[in-house]
């Protein structure tokens, strides 16, 4: 089964619970939240205040992708406020297991994303204690980047160190290389400037939707 988590990176900020309501109606499992830092990326977007305000209108599931320098001292701020998945970046984590434990411990899942240049293979001695690989298919930071096309081969890597976990991408993701996207073994497709595009939330995401059909 491969769902979509749109990015609210992309959505209208001064009117955010409405894009939030379009996407329910959308039928939206998933609601992908980037929490930048200006340290591990270079850019600053949106913290707990603001995940605070949305949760209570999310049925979907949050999945909080920590692009931060020290993600540990964000977990528990995030399982509060109802966080079902929490993706942390291989390339800041010093103590691996122990942040998994930190995250896992809340009956959640926890998940490891890795920069386009971070190889797969470093994954090997971790990824049998994880739910989620997070191939980044552009460099984090900024939405409405260009999909780097090796992520490709990393879905497929991953892939092969396990049948059963969640793979999920993220960047540069479009009606035209989804499908390529899925191909490889990804099963968690997060857009953000593709679903947001022309304020058309409904229509963009029955587009995707088809695609993960056919
Ligand atoms: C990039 C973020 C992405 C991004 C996706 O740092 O992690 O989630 O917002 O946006 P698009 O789909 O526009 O690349
Ligand atoms: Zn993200």
């Amino acid at each position: 089964m491969v769902h979509l988590a749109p990015s609210i990176l992309s959505a209208n900020f001064l009117n955010l619970g409405a894009d939030l309501d379009e996407m329910e109606n959308a039928d939206i499992k998933y609601i992908h939240v980037d929490i930048m830092d200006g340290h591990f990326v270079p850019n600053i977007s949106f913290g707990s205040p603001v995940i605070k305000s949305i949760a209570p209108h999310i049925k979907g599931n949050i999945d909080v992708h920590l692009m931060v320098t020290n993600p540990e001292d964000y977990i528990d701020q995030y399982v509060k406020l109802g966080a079902k998945i929490i993706t942390v970046h291989y390339e800041v984590c010093t103590h691996l297991n122990r942040i998994i434990s930190m995250i896992k411990k809340n009956g959640i899942l926890a998940g490891i994303a890795i920069n386009p240049a971070t190889p797969v293979n470093l994954l090997v001695d971790i990824i049998d204690s994880i739910d989620l690989v997070l191939v980044m298919s552009v460099d984090p930071g900024f939405g409405g980047q260009e999909f780097i096309t090796h992520a490709l081969t990393k879905i497929e890597q991953v892939r092969e160190l396990s049948s059963t976990i969640l793979i999920e991408v993220d960047g540069g993701i479009n009606l035209h290389n989804v499908k390529q996207v899925i191909n490889s073994g990804a099963n968690l497709i997060v857009a953000g400037s593709s679903v947001f595009e022309n304020g058309k939330i409904n229509d963009n995401v029955k587009n995707f939707y088809k695609i993960f059909e056919e």
